[in-house]
């Protein structure tokens, strides 16, 4: 088991480059089925959610390399739609290789992937959008057996703007006979730049970034699309979207500590409502093209409210972070989280720091102190790690952070990224094995 060991009280100052998108990154590898041709995907993270999709197309005969600069796929050779079950439950976002496969094989095999660790995480959305592509549907001792051999365009229109659903339905519908239209299509820049990569691959897919996304589906499509020149036919190059949710955290770090950051390949207009939120608290951010400067010199001031909301509303992949920044603000802030029903497991750990709060379902209310007490905490899950994390830079004495593995789902060693900015963090492993 990984800890991340922590001293407390140095400002963080310095520059680092934003990590491309794990929430990119992981649907754009799935839509790798899709392609005929190799794959070459720039800043794609080296991450434990990644590696552990790259197992699951590697067992259905994708065959893949990192080098240097990217992560090389080939999919020719992929020959299997029986997803491997130990990892797509390690790995529950896996249920969007689901679209991809039913694009491919016509069939799809998964196992109900279990809830996790902030929530029971249901995918009716996701089987409701693939049945009206015309997709059978069959459950039975906990596997989903997926008919899609004669997939047609529908007009969907989701409950929720679900990222993961929105998603499956785009990857499935390429093959879908004929257009289908998603409404109430979630609108992150995650979609976007599967879109982006869908198109590269030669599919029609239009208004990724809006509530309403067009496909136009059909066998052979890509082939029909892809009209490149012979170079343009040898590899398909993508470079993956800088990773917001990592940007807000260092951004929450710099704040939380007092700290002068400056982040490149950031992209300001995808955490428009973070750095709203920051400017709040009291902290000073200039963004320039792909730069993002903070400052923070005082303490933080209180946030009236922070609501998680659907893109481009305040992303809950933010809240526990501005949890921990709330404890040490001076004041009283409140946070209401929408999306998920169990998402606020960092609070009892922040409790043992001396935080001081009131949780009413899914409101908490905090009442700032002036300084939180290092002391031994265990991450329950992957931004409530990182949260944690960011209180110990804040604390007085040391922080030792446990479960760090789960960090490493979303962040490539986190205790370097801020180590590079000056904090005293170190991190230690029972075993060797990488993360
Ligand atoms: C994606 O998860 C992200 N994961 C999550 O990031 C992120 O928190 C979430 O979107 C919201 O932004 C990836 O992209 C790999 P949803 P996803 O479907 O697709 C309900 C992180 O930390 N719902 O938009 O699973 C669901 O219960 C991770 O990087 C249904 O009811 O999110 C939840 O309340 C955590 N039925 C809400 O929608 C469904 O069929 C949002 O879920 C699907 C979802």
């Amino acid at each position: 088991m990984a800890s991340l060991i922590v001293a407390g009280g140095t400002p963080l100052s310095g520059t680092i480059r934003v990590s491309g998108a794990k929430n990119a990154a992981l649907p754009i590898l799935a839509a790798s089925l899709l392609s005929e041709r190799p794959v070459a995907l720039y800043d794609c993270p080296r991450l434990r959610d990644v590696k552990n999709m790259l197992a699951i197309l590697g067992a259905l005969g994708v065959r893949w390399a990192w080098d240097e600069e990217k992560l090389l796929l080939d999919t020719s050779a992929a020959n299997a739609y029986v997803m491997p079950q130990g990892l797509s439950k390690e790995l529950r976002s896996s249920i969007f290789m689901l679209g991809p496969l039913l694009a491919r094989f016509g069939h799809a095999v998964c196992t109900f992937p279990g809830g996790c660790e902030i929530g029971h995480r249901p995918i009716d959305l996701h089987l409701r959008g693939l049945t009206m592509l015309g997709v059978g549907i069959r459950e039975e001792h906990g596997l989903i057996l997926c008919d899609g051999h004669s997939m047609t365009g529908a007009d969907i229109h989701l409950d929720y703007p679900s990222v993961g659903a929105t998603e499956n339905i785009m990857m499935a519908a390429v093959r879908a006979e004929g257009e289908t239209v998603i409404q109430n299509a979630a609108r992150e820049p995650e979609i976007e730049d599967l879109q982006t990569f869908l198109r590269k691959l030669g599919y029609g897919v239009w208004g990724a970034g809006s509530s309403t996304i067009r496909i136009s589906g059909g066998r052979g499509c890509a082939d029909h699309m892809s009209e490149g020149g012979p170079a343009e036919r040898d590899c398909i190059a993508h470079r993956v979207i800088p990773d917001r949710i990592v940007a807000g955290t260092l951004l929450c770090a710099a704040a939380i500590t007092g700290g002068e950051v400056t982040l490149c390949n950031a992209v300001p207009a995808h955490i428009a409502s973070v750095m709203a939120k920051l400017r709040e608290s009291g902290c000073s951010i200039r963004a320039e093209g792909d730069v993002i400067r903070i400052a923070a010199h005082a303490r933080p001031r209180e946030i009236k409210l922070i609501e998680t909301l659907p893109y481009p509303g305040f992303p809950t992949d933010m809240q526990a972070q501005f949890f921990a920044l709330c404890t040490v603000a001076d004041g009283t802030s409140m946070i209401v989280e929408n999306v998920f029903e169990n998402r606020f497991k960092h609070g009892a750990e922040l409790l043992r720091m001396g935080a001081s709060f009131t949780q009413k379902d899914r409101t908490i209310v905090i009442r700032g102190v002036e300084r939180l007490m290092g002391t031994r905490v265990v991450a329950r899950d992957l931004r409530g790690g990182a949260a944690l994390t960011l209180a110990g830079l804040a604390a007085e004495g040391e922080t030792i952070v446990e479960n760090a593995e789960l960090i490493d789902r979303g962040y490539e060693r986190l205790d370097k990224m801020l180590a590079s900015l000056g904090a005293v963090i170190r991190r230690e492993d029972a075993e060797t094995e990488e993360p």
